[in-house]
């Protein structure tokens, strides 16, 4: 009786432990438009890379998928009432050493 009870509980830990790691995977940051544009409405002006400026411009792109993040942040309402473009983010991403490098053309793929 114990065999098939100790197999049952290994395999309840196996599922539980790929649960958790599927739950993580889902979990990875993605790309928050609105909340990010909150954040760098609140914190940024063009040509100021501020650290709590910085810290949205550069999440969106590296942690939210890339430059295609950043354009649909700059499409937010907020921002566009801010005045800051998508041209605007990408200075200030370049200025706070955002790693992905080529900002001139990269502006134009939020055309
Ligand atoms: C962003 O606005 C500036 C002027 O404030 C303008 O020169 C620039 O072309 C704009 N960029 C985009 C992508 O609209």
């Amino acid at each position: 009786m114990e065999r098939p009870l100790r197999h049952l509980a290994l395999l309840l830990g196996l599922l539980a432990w790929a649960a958790a790691a599927a739950t993580g995977a889902a979990a990875q940051p993605a790309c928050e438009p609105s909340n990010l544009a909150t954040q760098i409405t609140l914190f940024c002006m063009p040509d100021m890379p501020t650290a709590p400026c910085c810290e949205p411009v550069v999440a969106s792109v590296d942690l939210g998928g890339g430059v295609p993040c950043l354009c649909r942040v700059a499409a937010q309402p907020q921002l566009v009432l801010a005045r800051l473009n998508a041209s605007h983010l990408l200075a200030l991403y370049t200025a706070c050493g955002g790693l992905r490098t080529g900002g001139a053309h990269l502006a134009a793929a939020c055309q």
